[in-house]
């Protein structure tokens, strides 16, 4: 349909102000003023990377779609740019309810600079290349965790019958036609296993995915399809089967809650000493954190649809290991390690998603944090107390971490580079003072 449009389209040479993740470094920070238990109530918002996902899979559809439950995040205020510069009518019906309507939608080419902003923006391969057979979008951005390749996913788009080449910086796919085929990954990747069923959604035949990842984003995603018409089965297992179908039409769906977020909140609640009810969770999705925090000492009580964490006493040492799916979740590494700097014992965390995952342990020690990395392992020896330092968030989850060893930390604790965390947590000054702590941000 745009083949015409999109060879005319020049990519960009990329400046180097993009491959800083687009996004300006400012003077911004928090001021945490720490040393206080946490105590109440914290409503987890939509989950963000089932949110970046969603927002592309909706061009898939021939009518409007609506989500619900959106968080307002950097991240998803980049999408929703994005997707007006492609002259895709999205606007919010009421906070958190985002409408879109791609039937204008001006060409395949994703605008350069801001699909260099986030790592979500390879989502516009999939769904672009499975309704249009055509998708220009440039290498991600996103959190530095080392090297993140996206070789399952070209993989996947090829079995499909796209060619792919990279160009000027961008990932150009094409295809005369997608028909269903066997794709085993050779790495469980949550990115690659969605991109392939937003490809697939269409695609003649049937489509099997093998080794697919089995995180709850992937359930979601693969409900939201099938309510606009997909035919998808066996989302969270390992096989995932999709049988294309022709059309795809608009649906309203609402987001599952942020597994991650209320992992931060959960964690948070342990390090401060506290007592918090977190609202508005999935507890099935928790359950490999519920149970390391369990095994720490640390108390859990478990309702339908929420989680109260509350201290008991020092808690004690833990071995965690990073796993996909229903393993420990890499994102919630940095967090569970600042709570085991104060813990009883030593220690250890490996990390085995990504191979860089460990940066922001740099910043912890500033606090206090006894901790020695070899290669993927942290050996973390609890020390009595952190205290207060000028620290950075070096990514988003360690951004988070960075806030939580702040309120543990008796005295005033600056936290530089804010813009990491809030691509991922929504009013996250609001929630955290909505549970007593002192923390304000300083533009
Ligand atoms: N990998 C490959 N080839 C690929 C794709 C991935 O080798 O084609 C490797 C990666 O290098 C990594 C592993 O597979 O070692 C897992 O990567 P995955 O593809 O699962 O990660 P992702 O889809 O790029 C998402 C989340 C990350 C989260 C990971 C793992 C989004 C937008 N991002 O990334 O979230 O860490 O899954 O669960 O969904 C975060 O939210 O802070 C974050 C970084």
């Amino acid at each position: 349909m745009f083949s015409k449009i999109v060879k005319l389209v020049v990519v960009r040479p990329c400046t180097h102000q993009c491959f800083m993740e687009g996004v300006t470094h400012t003077l911004e920070k928090y001021i945490i003023n720490g040393g206080f238990p946490l105590q109440g109530e914290v409503t987890i918002s939509g989950a963000k990377n089932v949110a970046v996902a969603m927002i592309p899979a909706a061009l898939l559809s021939d009518t409007p779609c609506v989500l619900e439950n959106v968080p307002d995040i950097s991240d998803v205020r980049i999408m929703i740019d994005i997707l007006k510069q492609m002259n895709v009518d999205v606007q919010y019906k009421e906070p958190g309810v985002l409408a879109i309507d791609s039937s204008h939608l001006s060409g395949t080419t994703v605008p350069y600079e801001l699909a260099t902003k986030m790592r979500a923006s390879y989502y516009f391969l999939g769904a672009l290349l499975g309704k249009y057979h055509h998708a220009e979008v440039a290498l991600p951005g996103g959190c530095n965790l080392g090297n993140r390749p996206i070789d399952q996913h070209i993989k996947g788009f090829e079995a499909l019958g796209a060619e792919t080449e990279l160009k000027g910086g961008a990932i150009i796919a094409d295809a005369t036609e997608l028909t269903g085929a066997s794709v085993f990954f050779d790495q469980v990747s949550v990115g690659a296993t969605i991109n392939v069923m937003l490809c697939a959604c269409k695609a003649k035949g049937t489509t099997t995915i093998e080794n697919a990842a089995k995180e709850p984003h992937i359930v979601d995603i693969a409900n939201f399809l099938n309510s606009m018409g997909a035919k998808i089965k066996g989302a969270g297992t390992d096989t995932i089967k999709i049988v294309g179908v022709s059309e795809l039409k608009g649906s309203t769906y609402s987001i599952i809650p942020d597994q991650i977020e209320a992992g931060t909140y959960m964690v948070m609640a342990a390090a401060t000493k506290g007592d918090v009810l977190v609202k508005n969770v999935i507890p099935r999705h928790m359950e490999c954190l519920t149970a390391k925090l369990t095994e720490m000492g640390i108390g859990i009580e478990e309702g339908d649809d929420s989680i109260r964490v509350y201290y008991k006493k020092r808690p004690k040492k833990a071995m965690v290991k990073t796993l996909p799916y229903p393993g420990f979740p890499t994102d919630m590494q940095p967090l569970i390690v600042t709570l085991l700097s104060v813990a009883e014992g030593t220690s250890t965390v490996t990390e085995t998603v990504w191979d860089s995952r460990f940066k922001f342990i740099d910043e912890l020690k500033k606090m206090g944090a006894d901790i020695n990395v070899s290669g993927n392992m942290a050996m973390i020896t609890g020390v009595d107390e952190l205290y207060p330092a000028p620290v950075k968030a070096t990514d988003l989850r360690a951004g988070a971490a960075m806030v939580i060893a702040g309120l543990m930390a008796r005295g005033t604790t600056e936290i530089y580079d804010i813009y990491h965390v809030e691509r991922g947590y929504e009013r996250i000054v609001e929630k955290v003072k909505g549970l007593g702590g002192d923390i304000q941000k300083e533009v």
